[in-house]
């Protein structure tokens, strides 16, 4: 059921207590000790947080290139005021297009990976021009879509998955409406790290006349690499004629600072539907940061092909480690097999609950959930971490198992 992909009860907003604006301001050192102190409450050291999509250090030049642009921005409208900043924005872009295969891509640098599939939502809504606009996606596309459907007035049909999350293609073709303005589909999803069959959507694409997007949140700066390692990766990109745009995320395997995604269109045309006599701007976010531009550009024009590769290749051993590290652990197994680096743990005769608190009493961060009804523990492995990272885990993981058993 849909439900179970990350829909839960209302939250209430968590607040901490009343703090007045200071009247007196206070000493450097004084405030730098406050943040500290603050930051001490979070419980996981960034190596061993695993829990998150992005966590820890970006590339050591994303900082250098941010203090060189530390005092520009960049925003549609501004931009005869920092053409470089610019520039250095949409030749990140250009890059990112080219490496998921367009020949003349266009778009933007966003704030993540939520902004990107907005803006896809928005831009497939006016490019079609429906009274009552719908999109098609499977269930465990990201929570994203549902946010942009409920600002953009949109709604979704789901096309319905299995245990492994693999959507129902036979489905598809049902769901499809005169008002349907977009197909949707993941490079891979997140829960489980399943990629889509994003083959299937692009012909649905091509035979329908109807707009594609992919979220490569994770995939766009992994799939291609792996693919040059020698890896089958099916076709998932511009490379399909189908997809009509694509967004990933730099702050999560590409090693840029947080706050970096690309929303990218296969042709810039296709950015003449969104209103900019009105609002100024084709992005959803206003004013950002040149700093994130020119960290961007930097990382990608410092590590190329080969340095992504290399990093890729050490990432993925990484996930090996800890991949058969849960196969040699009594009681625990994989979900499923993990394509990149998305790795779900669960137990035909654990609590998987009382193996994950084991974990966080052990100072390792990791996510519990639940997937059809099966309880799991998901990680999501950073670049940045290393063999003893994984060993460390696994060692923990390990022990945590063996408290569950009651050992
Ligand atoms: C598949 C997928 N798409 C989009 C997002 C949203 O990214 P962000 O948190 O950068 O907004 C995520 C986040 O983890 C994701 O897993």
């Amino acid at each position: 059921m849909a439900q179970e992909f990350e829909k839960g009860a209302r939250m209430v907003l968590a607040m901490p207590a009343a703090m007045p604006f200071p009247e007196r301001g206070l000493p450097e050192d004084a405030v730098l000790d406050a943040v500290r102190d603050r930051l001490a409450d979070d419980p996981y050291e960034t190596a061993k947080n695993f829990g998150i999509s992005y966590v820890g250090p970006p590339h050591p030049i994303a900082a250098k290139a941010a203090r060189v642009a530390a005092e520009t921005v960049f925003v549609d409208w501004a931009r005869d005021m920092f053409p470089g900043t610019y520039r250095l924005e949409k030749e990140a872009v250009r890059m990112m297009g080219s490496l998921l295969g367009a020949s003349a891509p266009a778009g933007f640098i966003t704030t993540g990976g939520t902004e990107s599939n907005m803006s896809a939502v928005r831009l497939a809504r006016d490019l079609g021009r429906k009274s009552d606009p719908e999109i098609v996606m499977p269930e465990t596309a990201h929570f994203s879509f549902r946010l942009a459907a409920e600002l953009f007035g949109v709604r979704i049909r789901y096309v319905p998955v299995d245990d492994e999350l693999r959507p129902d293609m036979s489905e598809v073709d049902r769901l499809i409406t005169p008002s349907t303005v977009a197909l949707i589909c993941s490079a891979p999803e997140g829960h489980l790290g399943v990629l889509d069959p994003v083959e299937e959507f692009s012909r649905v694409a091509e035979r329908t006349g109807l707009y594609l997007h992919v979220d490569a949140a994770f995939g766009g700066f992994i799939l291609p690499f792996m693919r040059d390692l020698g890896y089958e990766i099916p076709p998932f990109d511009f490379r399909l004629p189908g997809v009509r745009s694509m967004m990933t995320d730099g702050h999560k395997l590409g090693m840029l600072p947080v706050a970096t995604g690309f929303f990218i269109v296969r042709d810039v045309a296709d950015l003449q539907a969104l209103p900019t006599e009105e609002t100024l701007i084709h992005t959803l976010s206003s004013t950002k940061p040149g700093a994130s531009a020119a960290a961007a550009w930097a990382v990608l024009r410092h590590l190329g092909r080969d340095g992504y590769r290399r990093v890729v290749r050490d990432v993925l051993d990484v996930v090996r480690i800890v991949r058969q590290g849960v196969e040699r652990i009594d009681g625990l197994r994989l979900v499923v097999p993990p394509l990149i680096t998305v790795v779900n743990v669960t137990s035909d005769t654990l609590d998987v609950e009382r193996v994950y608190q084991g974990l966080r009493r052990r100072g390792w961060g990791t996510t519990f959930g639940q997937v059809r009804g099966r309880p799991h523990i998901r990680l999501s492995i950073h670049p940045h971490r290393d063999r003893a990272h994984a060993e460390g885990f696994v060692r923990a993981l390990e022990e945590s198992a063996r408290d569950a058993r009651g050992g």
